[in-house]
């Protein structure tokens, strides 16, 4: 409840108090005739007290469809990008990465995130003093249980859920096969067509190694944006074994429900596994609250770990000592050296293999403490607010020249990314990323077959390159820069 209407209820109740006491106060208890009307009078009074109350308490009568007012633009000038960047609450996180390039814009942080400049400092002492002079992996435990304790504060988990290991292809497997064994009277699989692609291979190739038993249904998308909840949910069944989604898709940046999506599955007996590539550190998850089952992440977008950081797996507490991991390896086993044949290790250090790439672990430390010290609320506030300016500028000036918003406008249904679609998108993009300076450039992502993806990574994306950004690809297109390019 917000501070304000904490106040109000403050000041509501001592004025209801002080009536209530002179009204005791003049009448008497001796003037007991009075004394029913006087009860009836407090009696009204309570239930009008507790009525304009409940607007305070949160039961107001219905949600207001009033669209949020901070998020209308209404200048296309540059003065505004320069007045929003001088009001922005997390504008110093910016000077905590490397930036060098002043002509280049980067709105790529959702396929490889900035280097924190923390992380070369840290890095630094990693490489010289444990490694260099002292030759020891002493302190690469204690780190790797500090990493995965807070990469669970950034997923709404516990520490003991979390595991920071191999690839986000890799974890995705060994989830599914865990998934599949665990469920095994059920051979239903439910996925999108929006879902990622290693997701949607790996599960082709484990269906195929169990001997093709399992059905792959795909959750088909209407506009190629967004799944409809009513889709998934008439979909899973007592057959279903699994669902599993893209948190948020990587073309169009589509959030999916969560807590509803995991309550529909457990409804109907099945397990949910979320990759959370593209929502990790973009948008608050709350894996525990919404009884999440099983989940991979990637830490190298907007976690900023750098290119091969290991992704994380997260398994909820109850159903870990029910799955297995696929690979036997000797990190995910009880006793190595001590038991000859394997024995899963408790908890879910089982979901281990072989030796963990610390040096990328340790460089995704700073990285998180930048996260952490910002607080996920703030950067999804931030994230909602420059992804409506950059759709308010392609709404003013890109529209018209034939492009297409590729992601849903509706913030509460979208990541930290932003598609535009555009039938010459291929060499708009190749005109973004490829012309001679003086030009600035701007490096969003490609997806074909039309998408100019472009994140906004409210730790350092600034209003004035979403400004500068938005008017190179107008520029692009009007004077047909992109002719220049092949297609
Ligand atoms: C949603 C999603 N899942 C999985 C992957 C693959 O991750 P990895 O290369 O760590 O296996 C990516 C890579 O970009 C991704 O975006």
């Amino acid at each position: 409840m917000a501070k304000r209407s904490i106040g109000k209820i403050a000041v509501l109740s001592v004025c209801f108090a002080v009536m209530a006491f002179s009204i005791h106060g003049m009448f008497g208890a001796n003037m007991a005739k009075k004394k029913n009307d006087i009860d009836q009078f407090l009696h009204h009074a309570t239930c009008y007290y507790a009525i304009s109350l409940m607007p305070f308490l949160g039961f107001s009568k219905q949600k207001s469809e009033r669209p949020d007012s901070s998020l209308q633009f209404t200048s296309t000038d540059i003065s505004l990008a320069r007045k929003l960047d001088s009001n922005d609450k997390l504008r110093s996180f910016r000077d905590k990465f490397v930036i060098t390039d002043p002509n280049t814009i980067y709105l790529d942080g959702n396929s490889l995130g900035r280097l924190p400049k923390s992380t070369i400092k840290y890095m630094q002492n990693v490489i010289e003093k444990e490694w260099g002079e002292q030759v020891t992996r002493r302190h690469m435990g204690s780190r790797r249980e500090r990493v995965n304790a807070k990469l669970a504060q950034l997923v709404g988990a516990q520490p003991e859920e979390v595991l920071i290991s191999d690839s986000t292809s890799v974890n995705f497997y060994k989830l599914v096969v865990a998934a599949l064994q665990l469920k095994k009277d059920r051979t239903k699989i439910i996925t999108a067509d929006l879902n990622f692609p290693t997701d949607v291979y790996i599960l082709e190739g484990i269906i195929k190694l169990l001997g093709n038993k399992h059905e792959l249904v795909f959750i088909p998308s209407d506009d190629d944006i967004t799944i409809k909840n009513e889709a998934i949910q008439s979909e899973i069944d007592e057959e279903t074994a699994l669902v599993t989604f893209s948190h948020v898709a990587y073309k169009s940046g589509f959030l999916y429900d969560m807590a509803k999506v995991n309550q529909w599955a457990h409804e109907k007996g099945a397990l949910v596994l979320w990759d959370l590539s593209h929502s990790v550190g973009a948008v608050p998850i709350d894996l525990g609250d919404t009884k999440a089952d099983l989940a991979v992440g990637c830490t190298y977008k907007y976690l900023n770990g750098g290119s091969g950081c290991p992704a994380f797996i997260y398994v909820r507490r109850d159903l870990q000592n029910d799955l297995e991991n696929p690979i036997w390896g000797w990190l995910g086993a009880q006793d190595p050296f001590i038991t000859p044949r394997y024995k899963a290790s408790p908890g879910v250090k089982r979901f281990m293999v072989g030796s963990p790439p610390s040096l990328s672990i340790a460089a995704l430390e700073p990285a998180l403490d930048i996260h952490l010290e910002a607080g996920r609320d703030n950067l999804r506030k931030k994230s909602i607010h420059q992804a409506a300016y950059l759709i308010y500028l392609a709404e003013q000036w890109l529209f018209p020249l034939g492009f297409e918003l590729g992601s849903p406008k509706n913030p509460e249904i979208r990541g930290s990314h932003v598609a535009l679609k555009h039938p010459e998108a291929y060499r708009i993009y190749q005109a973004m990323t490829q012309s001679p300076p003086p030009a600035i450039k701007v490096i969003p992502d490609f997806r074909p077959p039309d998408n100019i993806r472009m994140s906004v990574v409210p730790l350092y994306t600034s209003y004035n390159e979403i400004y500068l950004a938005m008017k190179r690809i107008r520029e692009i297109v009007e004077k047909n820069i992109y002719k220049q390019y092949s297609e």
